[in-house]
């Protein structure tokens, strides 16, 4: 055991996110009968990891740069026919692209909505700006809220190893912000105008970054850029567009500390993403 490892044992965060050959067959969370929440989220045409894909990928690319990455069980979680859009891309009030430093400096002084009342800092983001993968996390909690970075608490740590799984450097090949960038009193839920106050601030953040692919974490996450009411389950497995970039749903890292066997789920959303975004390179 390396000590990324241990460290991982030590503060909970086991099992390791180590692609094993026939990792899939193995793994506990296949013989578990799903939790009822679990079921109930399933969606009627998710491929599991027994059918062949349903339906032809979104992305054509050669057959050999498809799932050349996984166990075979992988290749039945193709991607679907792109996901339908229940509306037009959500209105946005088209504010002045700002430069970057002006818009984190807009972020810090911002007043749109009650939580600047009770936030501690702002929180805009962390990582590469120039990264080509862009994560979009829901909102900061109280660690996030004290430290003014998103993703630092125990959920952060799970991003940090989840991403360094499929071979990805936080500091170096990601950016991660969140939908709000301010904290929720006491980690409730967004509401609506909070949301609508903050959207700008991704939106310009996108338009910086202009990453190759979105990886949306999480239920809130997903319905807010999707601007769907969808399940999670609905959402995974597809590949999305959010301002016309490439995006893909998966499970929120806190979700999964508390739902262990999902993590399974998620590494097959990771693993798609990780060839969907080969694909949109050209590898
Ligand atoms: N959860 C989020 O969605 N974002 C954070 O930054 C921390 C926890």
């Amino acid at each position: 055991m390396n000590r990324r490892q241990l460290i991982g044992d030590v503060i909970g965060l086991g099992p390791h996110w180590l692609a094993r050959g026939n990792w899939f067959a193995d793994h506990p969370a296949r013989r578990l009968p799903p939790a009822a929440d679990t079921l109930a989220e399933e969606p009627a045409g998710m491929p599991t990891a027994a059918e062949t894909p349903p339906a032809p990928t979104a992305i054509s690319a050669p057959a050999a740069t498809q799932a050349s990455t996984s166990a075979p069980q992988l290749a039945a979680f193709e991607p679907v026919a792109e996901a339908k859009r229940p509306s037009p891309t959500p209105a946005m009030p088209t504010k002045p692209l700002l430069g970057w430093a002006e818009l984190e400096k807009a972020v810090a002084n911002c007043t749109g909505c009650r939580l600047c009342e009770t936030r501690t800092q702002t929180v805009f983001g962390r990582g590469n700006p120039q990264a080509r993968w862009l994560i979009i996390g829901e909102a900061p909690g109280e660690q996030e809220d004290r430290q003014g970075k998103p993703f630092v608490g125990r959920a952060g740590q799970l991003l940090d190893n989840m991403l360094a799984a499929i071979g990805l450097d936080t500091e170096r090949d990601v950016y991660i912000a969140n939908v709000l960038k301010c904290r929720p009193p006491g980690n409730r839920n967004p509401s609506g105008d909070e949301i609508v106050a903050c959207q700008d601030y991704l939106r310009q953040q996108i338009e910086h970054i202009r990453p190759t692919l979105i990886l949306a974490l999480g239920r809130f996450a997903a319905q807010t850029l999707l601007d769907s009411t969808d399940s999670i389950a609905r959402l995974r497995g597809k590949l999305h567009r959010y301002q016309g970039v490439p995006l893909i749903v998966s499970f929120h890292p806190a979700y999964l500390l508390r739902n262990l066997p999902d993590k399974a789920k998620s590494w097959q959303d990771l693993v798609f993403a990780r060839r969907t975004f080969r694909q949109l390179i050209g590898e």
